[in-house]
Formats: structure tokens, sequence, C-alpha cells
């Protein structure tokens, strides 16, 4: 018997292939929040991380690739055993199955299918960039004079409208709410939910999935509600005269010319 027989035939392999899978799907949304939060710092941080990011080229391509690979092998085997059990079912296995069970299982295929095609509407809007026009996805010049993406900006204006905010805001919700299931079935699956520490590990979970649905509200709200503000002169309607320190370069007069002539000052 084979490794790959191991893991993606039989029923005990594939629950612990799925636990795998969504551990690693998990770090990366944990990793992305954190990395989204710099939000919060000047623009210029953001920007210069996603910059970054970019500038690892073939790597990050590899870790895209390996994402998706993890990606496709949770979702594929979560069809799986959703097919094993109805089938298991309608043979009269299972009488035992509790309707909890029942409904959480349900809830958390679909949550899993809408947390999907939250995902592709995601990568079409901020990674492959084809949702808006070209005004939505600036660039802008770093402190060093690195001309970069402006991913801040590209942040604001998306969240400004109210209708992305709110899918963004449930899509974040019901992903919160299946990482809280999730984690639970996966130490289950692994064999770690013991009988003693059963209830802390549920306890835990709903906390560190709370936080994270808290820590993806707040930058939506954020930019909503314009607590986080474009900073970028050429999205505000600017075209700096002098070099200014939303540019990064420090002068003292920083007066910038609007588009359409007149003087503004940009303090
Ligand atoms: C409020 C929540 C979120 C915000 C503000 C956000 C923001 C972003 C931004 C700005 C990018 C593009 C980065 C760049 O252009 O360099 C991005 C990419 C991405 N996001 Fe999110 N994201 C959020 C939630 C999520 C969630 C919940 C998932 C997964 C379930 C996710 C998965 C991804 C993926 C896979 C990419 C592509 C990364 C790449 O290959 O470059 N994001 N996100």
């Amino acid at each position: 018997m084979n490794i790959i027989h191991v893991l993606f035939r039989s029923s005990i392999g594939k629950k612990v292939t799925m636990a795998v899978s969504g551990f690693i799907l998990f770090g990366f949304v944990v990793g992305h929040l954190s990395g989204n939060l710099q939000i919060f710092a000047h623009p210029d941080k953001i920007n210069a991380y996603a910059h970054f990011l970019e500038s690892l080229g073939p790597a990050l391509w590899v870790i895209r690739l390996f994402l998706l690979v993890t990606l496709v092998v949770h979702v594929w085997l979560a069809a799986q055993l959703t097919i094993e059990n109805k089938r298991a079912r309608q043979k009269n296995y299972e009488k035992q199955v509790t309707l909890r069970a029942t409904m959480a299982s349900r809830y958390m295929r679909v949550s899993g299918v809408i947390v999907f095609v939250f995902i592709i509407y995601h990568l079409l809007h901020f990674t492959v960039r084809v949702t808006h026009g070209a005004e939505a996805y600036p660039t802008t010049i770093l402190a060093d004079g690195t001309p970069v993406r402006d991913v801040h900006s590209m942040m604001v204006l998306g969240f400004q409208n109210p209708v992305i905010a709110i899918f963004y805001l449930l899509s974040v919700g019901l992903l919160s709410w299946h990482l809280a299931h999730g984690l639970v079935s996966m130490f289950q699956s692994l064999g770690l939910r013991t009988r003693t520490w059963s209830r802390f590990l549920e306890r835990v979970t709903i906390v560190v999935c709370v936080l994270y649905f808290l820590g993806n509200a707040l930058i939506v709200v954020a930019a909503m509600s314009g607590k986080v503000r474009i900073q970028n002169p050429s999205v505000l309607g600017f075209a700096c005269r002098t070099d200014c320190e939303v540019c990064g370069a420090r002068t003292a007069d920083a007066t910038a010319e609007t588009l359409d002539g007149s003087k503004e000052s940009q303090s």
C-alpha cells in the first residue's frame, strides 16, 4: 500500500490529509491578516511589503502553487467525504448520527462553498486586478524612490464601496465560523482531541477565530468609514509640483496643484 493510497483513498487518510491541508490554509490566512494589518501604518509599509512579495518572483509562484494545490486537495477531499457520508447514511450505517452533527457538517459545506466563491472574487479583485477600472489600481513611489503598486490605496478604494465591504465582512465571518469548526475537527482527526481538554480546546478555538474575524473586520470598517485614508496625491486628484511628505521626500512647503490647476496645501 503506497502513501498516496493511504492519504487519499482510506477514510482515515482522507481525514488526516484534510486536517493537515486545513492547518496549512489556516496558517496562510493568519499570516495574510498580519500582513494586511500594516494598512494601519504609513502607506509605505504595506506597499513595500507587497513589493517585497512581488520581488520574490519565481519563489512567490512556488508558494502560490503550493497553496493552490493545498486548497484543491482540501476542497476535493471535503467533497469526497461528503459523498461517502451520504452513501453511508443511505445504507443506514449511521443511524446514530445526531441532528447537531449533521447540521454542523452541512454548514461547514455551505460556508466552505461561499468562502471558495469569495476567494475567486478576491483574487480577481486584488491579485489579477480586473474587477474595477485602472483608477482602482494606482501606483506610487516609496520614500527611497522605488515605484510600486499602491496596495494601500487599492484596499481603501475597494472598501469604500459598501457592497464590496459587506461582502468581505460576510465572507470573512463565514470563514471564521468555518475555521472554528474546522480546527476542532482537525484535532479530532489527528487524535489530539481528548476528553480532558476538549472543552478548553473549543474555547481557545472560538477566541482565536473571533480575533481573526475582528482583525479582518477592523481593516474593512476602517477603510469604509474613512478612518484609514488614501494618502496618494494622484489618487486624491493632486499633481505634486514639488516633492512632498506623501511622496517621501521631506520638503517644507508641500504645495501641490489640483488637476484643475488651483493650488492647495497638502498638510
Ligand atoms: C479583509 C480581508 C482581506 C483583505 C483586506 C485582503 C487583502 C488582500 C490584498 C490587498 C491582496 C493583494 C496583495 C498584493 O497585491 O500584493 C490579497 C491577496 C490574496 N488574498 Fe487576501 N485579503 C483578505 C482576506 C483574504 C482571505 C480571507 C483569504 C483566503 C481565504 C485571502 C486570500 C488571498 C490570496 C490567496 C491572495 C493572493 C496572494 C498572492 O498570490 O499574491 N484573503 N489579499
